[in-house]
């Protein structure tokens, strides 16, 4: 039976330990039981926030309230580390608590007094053990629990914003069978996503919106951390009001004008506050739209069921806790016309018809689009606007839609410009505050202004693959917005280069035709990067309902998005030339930068910059977007290496 290991008992079990070397005892036949070490593995394969994890003889230091300990490891959360069991490991005894060395962190509002996490062990998908929330100054606390039967285990410690420094001291395992192994985190092991953010709240998404007078408001706070929260807004313009428990704000705002809110969340590990701009006023759109749009995966199939269910999912995976909020109906949800001239949904799609579909969504706080054509047929054949545009406006907004998709499709060309003005016109007199985006191509973007169109697309139909040859790739859709469309990009007019493909692994319907092979997750997350440095929208395709673990947290990373997000709306410029080697560079509102270098050749390349080029001078903080963890100070110039068809994302903040 494994006992709690304290200072006395460390000789003895170092030596038993020794078991796991390849240097094994003699063999005896009764079950034995061996005691190892948590130092005494392999803790390099711990995955945690900023640092790396140290161990006993590693500086690791160990010293919780006070209490020092001499064995034991240190990591900073948010921090993981999986095992291979053999189900023969019979106990985990461990003490666990926030080290004593929690400082101020420069990123992230985050002090001593702030530094909380919570400490978890997962077997096989189900928590076994959490210590609760612990805070910096708690005594450390105790946990021995059996293990047998086991075959995947994790240790886990979320919480603090971000690094805070946390210990699991005197720990070890007691084990008849095989030694037990520390691995990489596994891809796609199911661990209820309950657990996954139990952390100090995050406020995500926009921060700037706009909205016209009495048009109806709907904004979900969009927060990540631990559940229960509880929301707080001050400042809301009137006719505005905030659900302090779910966290959606809506009514309708009366007066124009300029409003400075202060949102706060709060939760068990404490509160984080963060301003709001509302403007009330005729614009729209003050950041990319983010949601959901279900041309291709969902094609033909669209119908109540499906709007239904991916709004479930944005909720429940987490995509409106980031800023997605949109879910928009593309093509094929058309009935045809009545007598009357009034446009209807295909009814066995529809059966309650598309009111019914808003109210779902605009009770979660999301917002409904949908999608038409100034030609008589829409591009897949299905019934367009022309001559019942007025109507078609009305009966939408009856529906409740919050975002028209209105593509370029049997229109005779002289008309168009003209057709697309008159949309504009009649959206912005609707009665909501309806997004509006168009296609196609060149035209859209130099039309864009006079429709006062929010968004147009500078690319023909993205398909699923790195580069196709036609122009559909995803590279060849980024390619194709410089310079060519650069002066048309501002905060309430985006240049839309289609669809995120991220998640669709090859399984998509229009989005795989034309041979697309799909991408792996280096290519998707080198497709977030790229559309977060232009401010491009960011409209998912995948099938959000049934999604993998590394397409979420591509989806979902809070501070990639907040590059997309910023409210300068900025469009990076290119440094240097290099062949195949990209720098993009992005002015930030807050005076950083998001650099992001982009290997467009067969084979891993070092890419460097220095400062001075970019108009910085001797040391920065370098923070990686996709590590989420500060690399350093860095002083003059900084140096990656870059695998194929990757984008190493990095935000660049002056040292203080
Ligand atoms: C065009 C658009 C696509 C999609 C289809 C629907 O091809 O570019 O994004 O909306 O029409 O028919």
């Amino acid at each position: 039976m494994f006992r709690p290991i304290n200072n006395h008992s460390i000789q003895i079990i170092t030596i038993i330990s020794l078991i796991c070397s390849p240097v094994s005892l003699p063999l005896v036949k009764a079950q034995i039981t061996h005691v190892i070490l948590l130092d005494e593995l392999d803790i390099s394969k711990i995955t945690q926030g900023t640092d790396r994890p140290r161990s006993t003889g590693d500086k690791a230091n160990l010293s919780i309230n006070g209490k020092k300990f001499l064995k034991g490891i240190h990591t900073r959360t948010e921090s993981r580390l999986y095992f291979e069991l053999d189900g023969k490991v019979d106990e985990f005894s461990a003490m666990v608590g926030i080290d004593d060395r929690n400082d101020a962190n420069r990123t992230q509002q985050s002090s001593k007094e702030s530094s909380a996490a919570e400490f978890f062990i997962i077997a096989d998908g189900k928590v076994l053990w959490q210590s609760g929330v612990m805070k910096f100054g708690d005594d450390p606390k105790k946990v021995k629990i059996t293990l047998a039967g086991v075959k995947n285990l994790l240790l886990r410690v979320t919480g603090g914003p971000g690094n805070t420094h946390v210990d699991w001291v005197d720990a070890g395992f007691s084990y008849s069978g095989q030694c037990p192994k520390t691995v990489w985190s596994p891809e796609e092991l199911a661990v209820d996503r309950s657990n996954i953010q139990l952390s100090l709240p995050r406020i995500n998404g926009a921060m700037v919106i706009g909205i016209r007078p009495n048009t109806p408001f709907y904004y979900p706070v969009a927060a990540t951390g631990g559940r229960p929260m509880t929301f707080m807004a001050d400042g809301l313009p009137e006719g505005l009001v905030l659900d302090e428990v779910t966290g959606i704000i809506n009514g309708t705002p009366t007066q124009v004008g300029e409003y400075k809110v202060k949102l706060t969340v709060k939760n068990n590990f404490g509160k984080i506050s963060r301003d709001l701009k509302i403007l009330v006023g005729d614009k729209l759109a003050l950041t990319p739209p983010m949601g959901f749009l279900s041309w291709n995966v969902i094609e033909g199939s669209i119908s109540a069921t499906v709007m239904r269910e991916i709004a479930d999912a944005f909720v429940n995976n987490g995509f409106r806790d980031v800023g997605y909020q949109y879910i928009i109906m593309d093509d094929c949800w058309e009935g045809g016309r009545d007598r009357y001239g009034i446009i209807f949904p295909d009814s066995l799609k529809f059966p309650h018809g598309l009111k019914s579909v808003g109210d779902y969504l605009h009770e979660k706080g999301l917002k409904m689009g949908i999608y038409s054509s100034p030609g008589s047929k829409t591009c897949a054949g299905y019934t367009g606007s022309l001559d019942h545009e007025d109507l078609d406006v009305k009966t939408w907004t009856s529906w409740g839609i919050d975002y028209l998709k209105y593509d370029y499709c049997s229109v005779p060309r002289d008309r168009a410009r003209e057709l697309y003005i008159l949309m504009g016109d009649l959206l912005e007199k609707s009665g909501r505050s309806i997004l509006y985006s168009i296609s196609d191509g060149d035209i859209s973007a130099k039309w864009g202004k006079l429709s006062k169109a929010n968004l147009w697309r500078t690319a023909g139909d993205i398909r699923d693959q790195w580069f196709l040859g036609n122009g559909n790739g995803i590279i060849e859709c980024f390619d194709r917005q410089q310079p060519k469309f650069t002066e048309f990009q501002h905060p309430g007019a985006w240049n839309d280069p289609d669809m995120l493909l991220v998640g669709i692994y090859g399984k998509g319907a229009s989005a795989n035709d034309l041979d697309a092979k799909g991408c792996n997750d280096t290519e998707y997350r080198s497709q977030m990067s790229l559309w977060a440095l232009l401010s491009a929208p960011l409209l998912i395709s995948a099938d959000v309902r049934n999604i993998s673990r590394n397409a979420l947290e591509i989806l979902t990373n809070p501070e990639v998005i907040e590059v997309d997000q910023d409210p300068a709306g900025r469009l990076p410029v290119r440094i240097g030339s290099a062949a195949d080697m990209e720098i993009w560079v992005k002015d930030m509102e807050d005076g950083s930068k998001t650099i992001g270098f982009l290997n467009k050749a067969k084979d891993k390349r070092k890419m460097s910059i220095k400062w001075k080029d970019i108009g910085l001078q001797g040391k920065q903080l370098v923070r990686d977007l996709w590590l989420r963890k500060d690399i350093g100070i860095i002083k003059d110039s900084y140096s990656v290496t870059v695998f194929p068809n990757e984008v190493s994302l990095i935000r660049v903040y002056k040292k203080q």
